[in-house]
Order: structure tokens, then C-alpha cells, then sequence
């Protein structure tokens, strides 16, 4: 069986072996694979490490400041954080199609982060929290799976800062991953948090992104992951779903929840007058591997507060909707 303590200390002596006295770069994103590969790595060679954090504008809510608590309070990990937000949202201007704004963020993302990379003029691996599902996925799918991972994985940076490549999670399954993630100290809420897109609420904001509608869309989805936190898992899940292990609440009980910004307004009341503001859909599915999903019967009565939450506390919402929409047809994200 897989024994944590002498798994770590094997990972350790084969990354300073690698490294020797050389610096070493990773892009973290906050996300699970990036956030262990970092805590192994300084772990093994501490300060040698850089980390950089590119907040793109589109994180959700408070999660430049966790990930900056995490590791740079708590672990002591050397962090750059660039607060790109406003180069992002300047070329995203006017950008409708979801494709052309993946592409738009994965190249500004590649762009921000080469630029910080060429002030560390020591280092001489770049670190990616490539995992072995990713590897599979790569070989078999080709371009396919590339393009797709191309963004969080920050590909193609390799050849062109002259970085070798150091992936220290290669042969790790999700759920070694994580396992690894606490037995390093990592916050098991952090390890065990939903899969969340590399572009971001860009691709959750339909249409056209705009700042505004990323602030209200943090604020809603926020309210959504507080209260699916808050409310303990008591049903049945749909057949064919095993998570492992008994969820304790709803968001323990979800693959992957998150709230929708749609650029409509509809009519609502207000006093005497009529307002017209903007939608948000829920989304909540349940599933293995995310090629298929089910949506999430969620409890009305959950459904309702986080309504009502989302209607009282963020303005410029007046009507919130739930997707009960499979996969397939319906792609869990909305573009
Ligand atoms: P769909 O929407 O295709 O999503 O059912 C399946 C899973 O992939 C995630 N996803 C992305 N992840 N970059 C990513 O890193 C993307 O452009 C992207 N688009 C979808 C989605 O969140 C879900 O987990």
C-alpha cells in the first residue's frame, strides 16, 4: 500500500537530486494540481522556488488572498502575485465568441507569465502540476488535449524560456494528489475543492466580458458555495455516482456547482416601480469523470435561500434560475 511519510520523502530526494542547486519557476493557479506541486517542491528545495500568481480578473471571490495566505503566510513559498486584471479585460473588450476568448486568456495568460519568468534570470526549471491522467490524455488525444489543458498547464512555456521541465506529479492519480495535498499541510477544504476552469468566469460571464458582471458574478457564486458548505448532505446520491466516501454536505455531494452570469435583463418589482436587472443561473452536477453528468437534485429549500441570498445581498440580480440540464446534450460550463 501507498505509505504517505515514506512516499514524500522519496518525492523530496528525487526533486534535489533533479534540481541540484538550479531555481525553479511555477505558475500556480490556486487550483489542486499546481498548489500540491508547489508544497512538494518547497518542501524539497524551499527558497530555490518561485511561485508566480497571475490573478487574470477572473478568479472568483477571495481567491487571490487564500492562495496568497496559504503559501506565502503560511508556508513561507516565495510568490509573485501580478494583478494582470486589467490587461485581461482590456483585450477581452468586445470579445463575444467563447472560443475566441479562451484563446485570448490562455495567450495573455502565457504572455504574463513569460514576462515575470525573464526577471528570474536564475532559473532553469519551470515546475507544472502535471498529473497522470493529463499525461494519458495528452498522448492519446493529441492536439485535442493540449489545447484544452494549454492554459492551466501553461504550455509551450518550456522552449521558448529554455526551462526544463519538472513535473513531480506525473504518476499521481487525482486522489493521490490530494491525499498528498494534506499530508503536506495543505487545507483539506483547498484539496478538495470543485475543478474550476483555467479562463475562469471568463467562460461563465456568456457574452461579452465585463468587469461589473465578474463582480456580481463572484458575489452570487459565493453565496452559492457558502450555503451548498453549509447545508449537510442527507439524500440519496443518483444512482451510479460514488464518491469515494460519504459527503457531509452539498457541496461535498457535487462534482462541480458554480453560478452563471447571463447578460439579459428582466423585469422585477420594487415598491411602486419596476426594475430591470440581470440573471444568474445555478449550475450543480454530479459526476466520475465529467464526460457525462447529472444535474444535482439539490433540496428547494436550499435552492430557495440561495435565491433570496443572491437577490437581497448582490444589486443588479433580480431573478436567479437552476439548470436542470444533463451532460449530454448540455456541457456542465455554459460556453
Ligand atoms: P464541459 O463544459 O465541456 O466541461 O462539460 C467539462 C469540464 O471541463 C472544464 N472546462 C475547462 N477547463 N479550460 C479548463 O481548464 C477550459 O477552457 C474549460 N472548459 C471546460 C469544466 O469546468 C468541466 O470541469
Amino acid at each position: 500500500d501507498w505509505n504517505m511519510p515514506d512516499y514524500i520523502g522519496e518525492a523530496v530526494a528525487k526533486i534535489r537530486e533533479q534540481v541540484g542547486g538550479d531555481e525553479v519557476i511555477l505558475g500556480l493557479s490556486g487550483g489542486v494540481d499546481s498548489s500540491v506541486a508547489a508544497a512538494l517542491i518547497h518542501r524539497a528545495i524551499g527558497d530555490q522556488l518561485t511561485c508566480v500568481f497571475v490573478d487574470h480578473g477572473l478568479l472568483r471571490k477571495d481567491e487571490g488572498k487564500m492562495v496568497m495566505d496559504m503559501f506565502a503566510k503560511n508556508l513561507g513559498v516565495k510568490v509573485l502575485h501580478i494583478d494582470a486584471s486589467a490587461q485581461f479585460m482590456g483585450h477581452l473588450a468586445g470579445v463575444t465568441d467563447p472560443e475566441q476568448k479562451r484563446k485570448i486568456i490562455g495567450r495573455e495568460f502565457v504572455e504574463v507569465f513569460q514576462e515575470q519568468s525573464k526577471k528570474l534570470t536564475n532559473a532553469r526549471w519551470l515546475a507544472q502540476g502535471t498529473i497522470y491522467p493529463d499525461v494519458i490524455e495528452s498522448a492519446g488525444k493529441g492536439k485535442k488535449g493540449q489545447t484544452i489543458k494549454s492554459h492551466h498547464n501553461v504550455g509551450g512555456l518550456p522552449e521558448t524560456l529554455n526551462l526544463k521541465l519538472l513535473e513531480p506529479l506525473r504518476e499521481l492519480f487525482k486522489d493521490e494528489v490530494r491525499k498528498l495535498g494534506v499530508a503536506l499541510g495543505l487545507p483539506h477544504d483547498m484539496v478538495y475543492r470543485h475543478p474550476f476552469p483555467g479562463p475562469g468566469l471568463g467562460v461563465r460571464i456568456l457574452g461579452e466580458v465585463k468587469k461589473e458582471f465578474a463582480d456580481l458574478l463572484r458575489e452570487a457564486d459565493a453565496i452559492f458555495i457558502e450555503e451548498l458548505r453549509k447545508t449537510p448532505f442527507e439524500a440519496p446520491l443518483v444512482p451510479g455516482i460514488d464518491p469515494g466516501k460519504a459527503p457531509v454536505n452539498w457541496y461535498e455531494a457535487t462534482s462541480q456547482a458554480f453560478a452563471v452570469f447571463l447578460p439579459v435583463k428582466s423585469v422585477g418589482v420594487m415598491g411602486d416601480g419596476r426594475t430591470y436587472e440581470y440573471v444568474v443561473a445555478l449550475r450543480a452536477v454530479q459526476t466520475l469523470d465529467f464526460m457525462t453528468a447529472h444535474w444535482a437534485h439539490l433540496p428547494h429549500s436550499l435552492l430557495g435561500k440561495v435565491s433570496n441570498r443572491i437577490i437581497n445581498e448582490v444589486r443588479g440580480i433580480n431573478r436567479v434560475v437552476y439548470d436542470i440540464s444533463g451532460k449530454p446534450p448540455a456541457t456542465i460550463e455554459w460556453e
